[in-house]
């Protein structure tokens, strides 16, 4: 029975209905291809990455990482699964608890709504690039003393909300913290010893 919805070589290109058959076939056989294809759509080329393996080149902490990515992975599972960077932790994977937490280009953002392929270009910074070798920051020795942590799975986020957010605002006062820090959420409710952290560095003047 004839297939009026087949699909329909271009008379005007010279080619058979079989030869454009084969030609589907042949395409849907590749196996994928490293580097983007250029599609022309609305008068524009774009590029079109993936779906097999990129090469992705990342500036994390300082330094160039690089990995043959999916373009669907995500900048928290480069660096978590990839680059064995685990601080940011993943929870909500939908960017909703901050416990991702990462600074691109010098701004907090959830690094799990960010693809990795994206993040290309940017300076990225996590947890584990705002020391030194042991020594802890005062923000992060400020979450000791005011025990502002229980499980801590939170923590790694709030250190890199908060000492962005005291480098933005040496002057919030209570509710400006409790605004500035509303993109991260603690489990176990420790928002008291965290607000008490962002007052005392306030106090202090010191967010590094
Ligand atoms: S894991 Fe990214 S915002 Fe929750
Ligand atoms: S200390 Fe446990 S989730 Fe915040």
């Amino acid at each position: 029975m004839k297939d009026d919805n087949a699909p329909k070589a271009d008379p005007s290109s010279g080619l058979t209905r079989r030869d454009f058959m084969k030609i589907s076939g042949i395409g849907a056989a590749l196996p994928l291809v490293i580097g983007p294809t250029v599609v022309r759509a609305a008068g524009e080329d774009i590029e079109v990455h993936g779906p097999g393996k990129v090469p992705v080149a990342l500036n994390v902490n300082g330094k160039k990482l690089t990995a043959d990515l999916e373009p669907r992975v995500t900048l928290l599972d480069a660096l978590r699964d990839n680059f064995d960077l685990t601080g940011a932790k993943r929870v909500c994977d939908r960017g909703t608890c901050g416990a991702c937490t990462v600074l691109m280009e010098g701004q907090p953002v959830y690094a799990c709504m960010v693809l990795a392929i994206e993040a290309q270009g940017k300076k990225i910074t996590t947890i584990e690039g705002l020391t030194e070798g042991d020594t802890l920051t005062p923000v992060m020795q400020a979450f000791v003393e005011h025990d502002a942590q229980q499980c801590g799975f939170c923590t790694p986020g709030f250190v890199i909300a908060t000492t962005h957010f005291l480098q933005e605002h040496p002057n919030a006062t209570e509710n400006d913290v409790r605004r500035g820090l509303s993109g991260n959420f603690c489990r176990c409710g420790t928002y008291d010893g965290i607000r008490a952290v962002a007052l005392a560095k306030k106090a202090s003047g010191g967010t590094a």
